[in-house]
């Protein structure tokens, strides 16, 4: 087996390909030959030391989600499981109450797990965005549906358009009837957005000039809405003067869910929550996992959607597990839009 592994924080340098015996599955266990793995912004973090609730202290393998096809079992397992096509349930890697070593991440080439945490990937699964849906789509799922209740009719704002959760946002709220307001820095990436099926944005919205700089983005929402407001923000940015701009934009009542930190943190005027009885709030996908009805629930849905083609991963990339390093290189550049793949094996 090979297994990327962190033996220290920093930067994309440290990842190391180590080889290791083959892991055999144990009593009800199964082992699975990973063909996809999704690469998230939190690896990256991670990496860098500034998530250690996920990585723990090094040495760690990073990894939050996985698919392939199951190449051994163990005693009490099925025969008939044997080359089944599985996505690692969201909740295999996490090792919950185990603060040294929280996660059993997935860069690696094999992965032992619970066959009962080996779902079967319905027909029609597409491989390779098998093993990216949990980041993406369970967490846009989790907060919009299962969190916000969200409404037929509602305006939801969606800023990082272009990462893998925000195109998953777009579709999770067009699902629901929702109107989308897709946000994103460059005209660029705008343009392209418009032409991409995966991306379910009814308005686009640049919010940086050509230098980088964040522009009034505010007044084009006020302009394309016609005054309307904004009924739920979906953000991972969570910087000063862009939170501002959010809340200027929210209508009354409006809702502003936080999960991630892009930018910098700065000060940010909360007073308009008053005057519009609004609220922020913070989400992440942990919470979901831990209401084990609601993450089975959940988790079947988003691969029976992507079975049927309504949801959609858009991959911007695939890596063979020897060029993780070049993969994070590449993400950390920003210029990607949907989600980068680790192909440790082929299908
Ligand atoms: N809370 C949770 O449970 C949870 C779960 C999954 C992911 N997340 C968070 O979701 C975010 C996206 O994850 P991902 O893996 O899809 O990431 P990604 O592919 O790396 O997406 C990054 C995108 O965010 C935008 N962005 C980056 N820096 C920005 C800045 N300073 N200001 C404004 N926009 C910026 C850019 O999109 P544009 O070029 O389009 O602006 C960039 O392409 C991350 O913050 C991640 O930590 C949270």
């Amino acid at each position: 087996m090979k297994i990327v592994v962190v033996d220290r924080f920093g930067g994309a340098e440290v990842l190391q390909i180590v080889e290791s015996p083959d892991p055999q599955p144990g009593p009800g266990e199964v082992r699975v030959r990973l063909t996809s793995v999704g690469i998230n912004h939190a690896d990256l973090m991670a990496r860098q030391g500034q998530y250690k609730l996920y990585s723990g202290e090094p040495p760690f393998t990073l990894g939050l989600e996985g698919a392939g096809i199951i190449d051994a079992i163990g005693e009490e397992v099925p025969m008939s499981r044997l080359g089944e096509f599985v996505v690692l349930d969201a909740r295999a890697p996490r090792r919950q109450g185990h603060p040294q070593r929280p996660v059993e991440g997935t860069y690696r080439t094999h992965y032992i797990l619970p066959a009962s945490l080996a779902l079967p990937a319905p027909t029609g699964l597409p491989p390779l965005a098998a093993g990216t849906l949990w980041l993406s789509h369970l967490t846009a799922w989790g907060c919009l549906i299962w969190k916000q209740n969200l409404q037929a009719g509602q305006v939801v704002g969606i800023p990082a358009a272009s990462s893998s959760v925000g195109l998953a946002a777009s579709q999770v709220a067009h699902l629901m009837g929702a109107k989308t307001l897709g946000l994103t820095r460059s005209e660029a990436k705008a343009q392209a957005l418009q032409a991409m099926p995966e991306a379910q944005f009814d308005w686009i919205i640049v919010t940086h000039d050509d230098r980088g700089q964040l522009r009034p983005w505010y007044r084009d929402v006020a302009r394309v809405l016609d005054g309307r407001g904004v009924d739920v923000f979906f953000d991972p940015v969570a910087a000063g003067p862009y939170l501002d701009y959010e809340i200027r934009c929210l209508s009354a009542g409006g809702t502003i869910w936080i999960y991630g930190l892009l930018e910098e943190p700065g000060v940010v005027d909360l007073t308009p929550l008053i005057r519009k009885r609004a609220s922020l709030r913070g989400w992440v996908l942990g919470e979901l996992l831990e209401v084990p009805d609601v993450a089975e629930k959940a988790q079947c849905e988003v691969l029976t959607l992507a079975a049927q083609g309504i949801f959609r991963q858009k991959i911007a990339g695939t890596f063979p597990l020897e060029q993780v390093r070049e993969a994070h290189m590449t993400m950390e550049r920003a210029q990607h839009i949907g989600k980068f793949v680790l192909v440790p094996n082929e299908f």
